[in-house]
């Protein structure tokens, strides 16, 4: 299941592009998060657009660790593919194999976990979503989840 918002504008022509495979344990997050900002910068971004990026990049990243993979912890990996598009825009894609999500459309959902130990928020794919302008994600139980994010940034930057 998935849902697609306002995708059609970043059909563009793929410029740069960086893939990273990383295995799914929780001391990477913060390379995964650092690595796409470092990979965006060549587009001199707005100190609050890198800070949104990370932001949702951290989210995603997150899920997949502690989800995605949460029956076969320290055991899975994360791809995550960023490209640099024509028109100033960022597409960033973050893979798991992991259990997958059963309904897409209830995850995405403000406030939704499936955190039993109250840990979590359940405002990841919220956060993913203010902080982009298109968010996709597709999921097969038993097969993994893929998470896509567009972000176009502004001509000017340092915005
Ligand atoms: N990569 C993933 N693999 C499996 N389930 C996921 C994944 N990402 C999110 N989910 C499911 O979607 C729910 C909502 O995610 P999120 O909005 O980030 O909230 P939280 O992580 O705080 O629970 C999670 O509780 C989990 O059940
Ligand atoms: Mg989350």
């Amino acid at each position: 299941m998935s849902r697609t918002r306002r995708t059609t504008q970043f059909s563009g022509e793929i410029l740069n592009k960086i893939q990273i495979k990383l295995p799914a344990l929780s001391v990477n997050e913060s390379m995964a998060r650092a690595a796409v900002a470092a990979f965006v910068s060549q587009l001199d971004p707005g100190v609050t657009e890198i800070a949104d990026i990370k932001c949702a990049v951290s989210e995603a990243v997150t899920n997949a660790i502690v989800h995605g993979y949460r029956d076969t912890p320290e055991t899975g990996s994360i791809a995550i593919t960023v490209s640099i598009l024509s028109g100033r825009a960022v597409k960033i894609e973050i893979k798991d194999k992991g259990c997958g999500i059963p309904d897409v459309g209830q995850a995405r959902q403000p406030l939704y976990t499936t955190d039993a130990a109250g840990e979590r928020s359940g405002m990841g794919f919220t956060v993913m979503e203010s902080f982009t302008d298109a968010l996709k994600v597709t999921s097969k139980v038993g097969k993994g989840t893929t998470v896509t994010m567009w972000k176009k940034l502004s001509e000017r930057g340092r915005i």
